[in-house]
C-alpha cells in the first residue's frame, strides 16, 4: 500500500466542500490506490465547527478504505501541517452591499493568512489549488505570502470554465465531449475570461471548421461559458457546487496523474509568454505529466483573441493593483 497524501481542504462544511470531500476520500482525484488523509479547514464559528462535525462523522460512515485519517479544525497551521495538496475553497462570500472591491479585500486578508501559513508547515512541495473567488488574484495573494514554496505550485482553478466550454461546444457540434481535445480558456475566472475553440479538435479534425460559425462563437458561446455560473445561480438558487468540486477534482488528477498529452486549463503564475505579466494567475493552456504542468507554447494569437486576452488581463491587472498595499 503507498503512503497516505495529505490533502487539505478549506472551507470544507461548505456546499463545494459537501460534493468535494467523498470523492478525493473514495480514489476518484488521486487514484483507487493511493490512501488519502484528509485535513479540514472550517471558521472557528460554532455553527462552522459543528458542520464539518457533521461532515466527518458521514466521512466516517462511508468506511472509505482509502480514508486513512481525519483532521478538523479550525487552525489554518494544523489544517495544512505537511500537506501535499491544498485545495483552499473557502473563502468570503459577498454580502449584501458588499462593493468588489471590498470583496477582493476581504478576500486578500484570508489568502495572506493562509499563504503564510502554508509557508511555514505545509510540505515544500505542496500543490496549491485556489477555488473560493476572486480565485486567480487569491492565488496570486497565497503565492505572494509563501515565499518559500514553490510559485509555480500555486494554481486557480478554471477547469470549470473548461469543462463547461468542452459541454457547449460538443453539443453545438453534435460530438461526443471525449473526443474533443485542445480547447482552452484564458485569462481570469470571471465573466472575461475567454473560451478559445481555434485550435480544438474532434477526432483529429479542426472542430472550427467544423462548427463554422463566428456569429455563434463571439455572440453565443463566449457570453454563454462566461455567464454560466449566473445561469446556474439563477436557477437552482445557490451557485455551482457539485460542478465545481468536480472539476477541482478534474484539475488536482491531471496535474497529479497526468493528462495523457491532452491540453488542460489551469490557471498559473505567467512566464511573461502570451503577452501576460509575467506572476500574473492567467489560465492557459497546459499538459501535465508526472507532476508537473507544461505550458503549451507558441500557438498564435489573432487580433480578435489579443483583444480578448487583454481585457482580461486588465480585469487581473486592476485586481493587483487594489490588493497591492497588502502584499
Ligand atoms: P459556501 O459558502 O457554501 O462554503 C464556503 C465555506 O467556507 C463555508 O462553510 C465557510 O464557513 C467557509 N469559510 C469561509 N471563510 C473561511 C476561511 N477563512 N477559512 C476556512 N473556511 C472558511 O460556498 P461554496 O459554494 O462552497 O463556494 C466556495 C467558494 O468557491 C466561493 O468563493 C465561490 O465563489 C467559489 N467558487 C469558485 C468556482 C471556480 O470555478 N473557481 C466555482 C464555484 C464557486
Amino acid at each position: 500500500m503507498k503512503s497516505p497524501v495529505r490533502v487539505a481542504v478549506t472551507g470544507a462544511a461548505g456546499q463545494i466542500g459537501y460534493s468535494l470531500l467523498f470523492r478525493i476520500a473514495s480514489g476518484e482525484m488521486l487514484g483507487k490506490d493511493q490512501p488519502v488523509i484528509l485535513q479540514m479547514l472550517e471558521l472557528p464559528m460554532e455553527k462552522a465547527q459543528a458542520a464539518l462535525k457533521g461532515v466527518m462523522m458521514e466521512l466516517e460512515d462511508c468506511a472509505f478504505p482509502l480514508l486513512a485519517g481525519m483532521v478538523g479544525t479550525d487552525d489554518a497551521e494544523v489544517a495544512f501541517k505537511d500537506a501535499d495538496i491544498a485545495l483552499l475553497v473557502g473563502a468570503r462570500p459577498r454580502g449584501p452591499g458588499m462593493e468588489r472591491k471590498d470583496l477582493l479585500l476581504e478576500n486578500a486578508k484570508i489568502f495572506t493568512a493562509q499563504g503564510a501559513a502554508l509557508n511555514k508547515v505545509a510540505s515544500r512541495d505542496v500543490k496549491v489549488l485556489v477555488v473560493g473567488n476572486p480565485a486567480n488574484t487569491n492565488a496570486y495573494i497565497a503565492m505572494k505570502s509563501a515565499p518559500e514554496l514553490k510559485a509555480k505550485n500555486f494554481t486557480a482553478m478554471l477547469r470549470l470554465d473548461h469543462n463547461r466550454a468542452l459541454s457547449q461546444l460538443a453539443n453545438k457540434a453534435d460530438v461526443a465531449v471525449g473526443d474533443i481535445k485542445k480547447l482552452v480558456v484564458w485569462g481570469n475566472h470571471s465573466p472575461t475570461m475567454y473560451p478559445d475553440y481555434r485550435f480544438a479538435t474532434v477526432n483529429g479534425a479542426s472542430l472550427k471548421d467544423k462548427v463554422n460559425d463566428a456569429d455563434w462563437n463571439a455572440n453565443e458561446f463566449i457570453p454563454k461559458v462566461g455567464k454560466r455560473g449566473a445561469a446556474i445561480i439563477e436557477a437552482r438558487g445557490l451557485s455551482s457546487a457539485a460542478s465545481a468540486a468536480n472539476a477541482a477534482i478534474d484539475h488536482i488528477r491531471d496535474w497529479v496523474l497526468g493528462s495523457n498529452g491532452d491540453w488542460v486549463t489551469m490557471g498559473v503564475p505567467s512566464d511573461g509568454s502570451y503577452g501576460i505579466p509575467e506572476g500574473i494567475i492567467y489560465g492557459v493552456p497546459v499538459t501535465t505529466e508526472n507532476g508537473e504542468y507544461t505550458r503549451v507554447q507558441g500557438l498564435e494569437i489573432d487580433e480578435f483573441s489579443r483583444k480578448a486576452m487583454d481585457k482580461t488581463l486588465a480585469e487581473l491587472e486592476e485586481e493587483r493593483e487594489g490588493v497591492a498595499h497588502l502584499l
